[in-house]
């Protein structure tokens, strides 16, 4: 059994409470916290999503038979009802899968440009971004590509009717949800804003603040869910539905057409893949920057041999820092939606590109940012997202990530059909170098476009140790999401710990821009903080970011669960 001993998290001081629901019983303890050794260890199979009751959902299916794709696409439809910040049927999102036969394949359901987008649509006549416009109301919302994707995903992977996994969302949709305290603030917080950007009172919002354990019923959402149950995707692209959002559309000033949802598809594409030691790393794959940066950044670390200098000390964060500033600037130069600009995949994962893009890495100092540019290659020619992994009883494996981008996306609920739309085109370059709001830059490559899908950080990643699954792993957190995955790999790969441990870890991350290292507020010592001023780098402590929710198989093939404690995150097996 793996079990990490060498380094004990609980000594950094943490301890991050979490109202956990006790719901099989194969669930470890009514209390998680940072120190907590090992994940919850299961069989055969397990759902480690954002929330319980939707990982629950998950797990039913898998036990009624189903596999991991029709687990995945029951939990894709629970979070829409049970965490409405981020799970939804409104935005888009990444699958990365692996069969059991060892076969890879990964589907895209970004969101895309409505046909009327444009480059300058977010800019004044001076050519300025309007600030706002592209994260909050109607007019910041690609168009949704989750209910196309599960479709898809279904056609080609299902096994039980779509009907049947639908079903559980409706059923949890019309009970209605137990709000736990970090939902029912979520709520609240966002009040002010739910209330500017809708034109009627949308259902999340009512008289007095939400709190814990009221019940929050979705209505609207079960009938739109139903017509999906019932029409596949013309019950979200065509008819009712369709109808009710271009009303919703265009009564707040937005762009999307009966013609571009009818228009929207998801594409099955390449997973990216590259090794890491005796490892390979199977990852998304353009219009996510996500698999390529972190295989950049594995290969990159590579022969370092990061454990000899221990976790989190100076020089291990030191070179990953270096990595990170390095890859985050080819990321805004080089990377977009590969069906509108040549995405130049296999020379950003170049051994030889690697090794000189790392070669002026120094011990002794920081590299400022300003010194940094994407590298010359030979070129031919918001946080709030979430993310669940699910191994089913067959030893099939997904990865998925899905968002509406910022918390409660554009914070506009579709009237009459209960969900809320993204605010992903805020994930385009609005005007070359201007940071967007996770403070990443981009240029040509991610500028908008009609039909084109934003630059995404999401990375659904799934891990083969000689060549067998070995871990199922991803992250919401915006532009901290590679770095996260990143981190936890390395925290199981290098610094020996649990999937729990590695997920619970405190981080940090650097993004190039802007030149400082992010950390959590117990991720570094204070020895370790002062020799890292001392090389030259920025410190910017800042608040908890990630959800990690990951698998590790273990050495007798039993599944330990990594439910991230940062949030609700919940394993569940059998
Ligand atoms: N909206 C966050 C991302 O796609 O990276």
């Amino acid at each position: 059994m793996h079990l990490a001993r060498k380094y004990n998290i609980a000594a950094t001081g943490i301890l991050v409470n979490l109202w956990f629901a006790l719901l099989t019983g194969c669930t470890s303890s009514p209390e998680k916290s940072i120190s907590q050794q090992q994940g919850l260890v299961a069989e055969k199979a397990m759902v480690v999503s954002a929330h319980p009751n939707a990982s629950q959902i998950g797990l039913t299916i898998l036990q009624k038979g189903g596999n991991a794709y029709d687990a995945a696409i029951a939990t894709q439809f629970a979070l829409a009802v049970a965490f409405p910040v981020a799970g939804n049927i409104g935005g888009g999102g990444f699958v990365v899968y692996r069969h059991h036969t060892g076969e890879t394949g990964a589907l895209d359901f970004r969101e895309m440009a409505p046909a009327n987008a444009s480059a300058t649509m977010y800019l004044d006549s001076a050519g300025n971004v309007i600030e706002g416009l592209s994260l909050n109301g109607h007019l910041a919302s690609g168009v949704p590509g989750t209910v196309d994707g599960m479709v898809k995903l279904h056609q080609k992977l299902g096994s039980l009717p779509l009907k049947e996994l639908i079903q559980p969302a409706i059923d949890l949709a019309k009970r209605g949800v137990v709000l736990t305290e970090a939902e029912a603030r979520g709520l609240n917080n966002q009040r002010k804003n739910f209330i500017s950007n809708n034109k009627h009172l949308p259902y999340l919002v009512r008289e007095h603040d939400w709190k814990a354990g009221d019940t929050l019923y979705h209505h609207d959402l079960s009938r739109t869910l139903e017509r999906v149950r019932d029409n596949g995707r013309d019950g979200f692209y065509k008819g009712e539905t369709a109808d009710i959002i271009v009303r919703e559309i265009q009564r707040g000033g937005g762009i999307i057409s009966h013609q571009d949802l009818e228009n929207y598809t998801s594409v099955w594409r390449q997973p990216v893949t590259g090794k890491y030691n005796n490892l390979k790393v199977i990852s998304m794959a353009p219009p996510s920057s996500g698999g390529i940066a972190l295989l950049q950044l594995l290969q990159m670390m590579e022969p370092y041999k990061l454990a000899k200098y221990g976790w989190q000390n100076t020089p291990t964060v030191q070179l990953m820092t270096e990595a990170e500033r390095r890859v985050y600037a080819d990321r805004a130069t080089y990377l977009g939606d590969p069906d509108f600009v040549d995405v130049p995949i296999e020379p950003l994962l170049e051994p030889s590109y690697l090794k000189a893009r790392s070669a002026d890495i120094s011990l002794d100092k920081a590299t400022p940012s300003s010194a940094v540019k994407a590298g010359d290659l030979m070129v031919y020619e918001s946080e709030q997202t979430t993310h669940y992994s699910i191994v089913d009883q067959f030893g099939n494996a997904v990865s998925v990530t899905t968002t509406l981008n910022g918390s409660y996306g554009s914070k506009v609920v579709v009237e009459g059909a209960g969900f809320l739309l993204n605010n992903e085109m805020d994930d385009f370059s609005l005007k070359p170098g201007v940071p967007n709001m996770f403070g990443l830059v981009g240029g040509e490559a991610n500028a908008i476009a009609p039909g084109k899908r934003m630059l995404s950080s999401m990375t659904p990643t799934i891990v083969e140790k000689d060549g067998k699954l070995y871990m199922v792993v991803g992250t919401p957190g915006g532009s901290t999401i590679i770095t996260s995955v990143f981190q936890a790999i390395l925290n199981v790969v290098e610094h020996d710990m649990s999937i729990q441990q590695a997920v619970a870890a405190p981080r940090f991350h650097h993004q190039w821009l802007p030149d400082e290292i992010q950390h959590e507020p117990d991720a570094l010592s204070e020895e370790v903080k002062a020799e890292l001023k001392q090389k030259g780098y920025n410190l910017n402590e800042r608040g908890r970011f990630g959800r990690i929710d990951a698998i590790l198989v273990l050495p007798d093939g039993r599944l330990e669960g990594g439910a991230d404690p940062r949030g609700d995150d919940t394993a569940v097996g059998y």
